[in-house]
């Protein structure tokens, strides 16, 4: 029976970190997955993890089991942040669990779209891979649109468009902030335009939040989805705090539905959990009980935030360098500088991509992606001169 399996390829994205690790040069750079690195390289803990990690290990009596849903402390602590702290909830419209990670939160989500009568899904490209992946898995219909125009900014009339002539059964799957992988995001007028064709439109909204506090700060980067969320009836909603946490490895994420009637929320949370107990039975609890302490102690709070701002600090100075390059042979770096978060796109070829790794130790995407936290004022140069040497 099994034998009838024909060889999977490999995730490309996660395939990087092996041949990485197996490269023998001293000065090679990561540009491949999306993790933060400090300007040393590092993907430290946070130090108010860490705190929070040993405040865990004194306290916690049980390990037993909490449920599909997960540690509801967590998932009811992030909301301020993620639905703003006036109201939270919405008035009582919404609701969540807690997820294995971002991933974990956009599987439930689709699926959760899936059982409601959702047959198509409108994903602007390029996007994060593992989007289409999961829609192929579970299977929904992807209908692509372009996410960017050539000039390197966010091409709306495409999403507004696709918007304006879904028809029932469509959903649209957008990137909160930090668009992973170009780094262009919808301005703030253009989510406003985005806002108002989703009240109009037959679509249900679906909002990947991977990377709050990664562009410009954890209110800031939450303006587009809550100014969707302000509009239309219902959307479903995809939370990760593998990165502005920085417990990738633990898994923390979280989906929520935001409901057009609080009285809806029971039947729809149901299902979540459904799906949960079916793919997981239960999230991982660690990471997400460490988050809850962060964010229930006002100090540790603070200190999160104080290292998540040097984390976007650190990449915009990353960014101004790369954009003050200008012209690097035939490629223009300058857009660079106003995208935002971890990623953002080359346009090199494959050739040119394998040049990099093999005649200079780069490694990166082979979608021409680049972890911008990968660069430090130690390898810039070094960087900016082998894409000179590829792209010249
Ligand atoms: C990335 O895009 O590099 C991250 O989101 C890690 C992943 O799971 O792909």
């Amino acid at each position: 029976m099994l034998e009838r399996l024909n060889p999977a390829a490999p995730d490309a994205l996660l395939a990087l970190i092996k041949l990485y690790a197996a490269d023998p040069r001293g000065d090679k750079i990561d540009l491949g997955v999306g993790v933060y690195r400090t300007d040393e390289g590092e993907t430290p803990v946070f130090a108010a993890i860490k705190e929070a990690e040993r405040r865990l290990v004194t306290s916690q009596a049980s390990k037993s089991y909490l449920g599909p849903e997960g540690d509801m402390g967590f998932v009811e602590g992030l909301m301020p942040y993620v639905f703003g702290k006036d109201d939270p909830s919405m008035g009582g419209r919404v609701q969540g669990i807690q997820t294995p990670g971002g991933t974990g939160a956009v599987r439930i989500a689709v699926a959760l779209a899936k059982a409601a009568g959702i047959t198509r899904v409108h994903l602007g490209v390029p996007s994060w891979p593992n989007h289409a992946q999961i829609l192929a898995d579970l299977p929904l219909e992807m209908a692509p649109f372009d996410h960017a125009c050539a000039d390197g900014t966010a091409n709306a009339d495409a999403v507004l468009q696709v918007i304006r002539d879904a028809r029932a059964g469509d959903a649209v799957l957008l990137h909160g902030c930090c668009h992973n992988p170009t780094g262009i995001d919808y301005t703030p007028d253009q989510w406003h335009a985005i806002a108002a064709a989703l009240a109009a439109s037959a679509a249900l909204p679906i909002i990947d939040l991977a990377y709050q506090g990664l562009g410009f700060g954890m209110e800031e980067d939450a303006h587009g989805l809550r100014a969707v969320l302000a509009a239309v009836r219902e959307a479903l909603v995809a939370y990760s705090c593998d990165k502005n946490f920085g417990l990738y490895r633990d898994r923390v994420g979280a989906f929520y539905a935001v409901a057009q009637d609080g009285s809806q929320l029971p039947a729809i949370m149901s299902n979540a959990a459904g799906l949960a107990r079916a793919n997981w039975s239960m999230p991982p609890d660690h990471g997400a009980a460490a988050v809850r302490l962060v964010l229930e102690d006002e100090a540790l709070t603070a200190q999160w935030l104080d290292e998540l701002g040097t984390m976007r600090c650190r990449m915009r100075q990353v960014r101004a360098r790369l954009a003050a390059a200008g012209r690097v042979g035939t490629l223009d770096l300058t857009a660079l500088g106003s995208q935002n978060g971890l990623f953002s796109m080359l346009p090199l070829d494959k050739d040119r991509i394998a040049r990099l790794r093999s005649d200079h130790a780069i490694y990166m995407a082979g979608s021409g992606r680049i972890n911008i936290a990968g660069l430090t004022q130690g390898n810039l140069d070094k960087f900016i001169g082998a894409l000179a040497d590829v792209a010249g």
